[in-house]
């Protein structure tokens, strides 16, 4: 393990993009530039630095961006990174610069990437968890998470709108991958009927039984919240399901999308980030090298 002192830090964001991003590549900007460090971004996550796509950053660049949605550094899944060839061309690139850190902002496959790098070419690199999914071991808060529910939550209030208006059943389905953050944050806040996530077997003939009886008893409108990574399908499985078994119903899917990764990131996202940028060059400075992630945050300062 490296106990080099760091000088020269470069900032990446990789993996989906989650809002709160921007506001965490600024905070690492601005830290480091506190502490009399050379800052360097890296374009499109691991391609840049195997494109050797690395530009110098200053205080102006990260100006007017901690409300905005996206990555100003723009971000990729780089298969090339996870070849050893690929590795090797973008330890070179960030050598010729001198840059002895890195930050990595995003989610779970982006810092197994860190970490192999991190051991192969003894650089320290500290990750950022950025991702909407909210799913990195050991960690309550991932950047992105909260905008991104709340997003949810407003699409589906205004489903619930139309549904009521038609007493219809609307299956909404949200993101998150293999886990069922969103899905089960936004369907308690919305008073969804059902929600369906991957951390649980749904018992489906349950489910036509409950619906059944609401049936029964004229109540017409349900949401059903299904996360896309449910074991049993997505909402269009899910929809297509219902639909078979209960022929009466009106039915409607609604998926969301990437609308949930879009949008100005929330206030809690964007001190969580601010926070974390801060805190990773902190890490960086104080010899903390080669953590796989920076796991936890206290968001109740003393
Ligand atoms: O990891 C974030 C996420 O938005 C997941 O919720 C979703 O499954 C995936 O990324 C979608 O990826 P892409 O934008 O590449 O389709």
């Amino acid at each position: 393990m490296s106990t080099k002192k760091v000088t020269k830090i470069a900032v990446l964001t990789s993996g989906g993009d989650a809002p709160g991003m921007n506001a965490a590549i600024r905070a690492v900007v601005r830290t480091s530039l506190y502490h009399g460090l050379e800052v360097f971004g890296v374009a499109r996550g691991y391609n840049g630095m195997i494109e050797d796509d690395i530009i110098p950053m200053d205080s102006k660049s990260v100006a007017n961006i901690i409300q905005r949605g996206g990555t100003i550094l723009k971000t990729a899944r780089s298969k090339e990174f996870f070849e050893t060839e690929g590795r090797q061309v973008a330890y070179n690139n960030l050598k010729k610069r001198g840059i002895d850190g890195i930050v990595v902002i995003g989610g779970d496959g982006s810092f197994k990437g860190a970490q192999k790098f991190s051991n192969e070419f003894d650089i320290p690199c500290i990750g950022i968890p950025g991702t909407i999914d909210k799913d990195i071991a050991g960690s309550d808060f991932t950047i992105g998470f909260d905008t991104a529910v709340n997003t949810a939550v407003e699409a589906i209030d205004k489903i619930r709108d139309t549904a009521d208006a038609h007493d219809r059943l609307f299956v909404v389905e949200v993101m998150g991958r293999d886990a069922g953050y969103i899905a089960l944050h936004s369907g308690i806040a919305t008073g969804a009927e059902n929600i369906l996530i991957p951390e649980t077997k749904t018992d489906m003939n349950a489910l036509i039984t409950a619906l059944t009886e609401k049936e029964k008893r004229k109540k017409l409108v349900n949401l059903i919240v299904v996360a896309e990574g449910d074991e049993f399908g997505g909402g269009t499985q899910v929809g297509n399901f219902l639909k078979d078994k209960l022929p009466n119903a009106d039915i409607r899917v609604c998926i969301l999308g990437h609308i949930q990764r879009g949008g100005s990131p929330s206030c809690l996202d964007r001190l969580i980030a601010s926070r974390m940028g801060y805190h990773a060059v902190e890490c960086l400075l104080n010899g903390t090298h080669n953590v796989k992630t920076l796991l936890i945050i206290n968001t109740n300062p003393k």
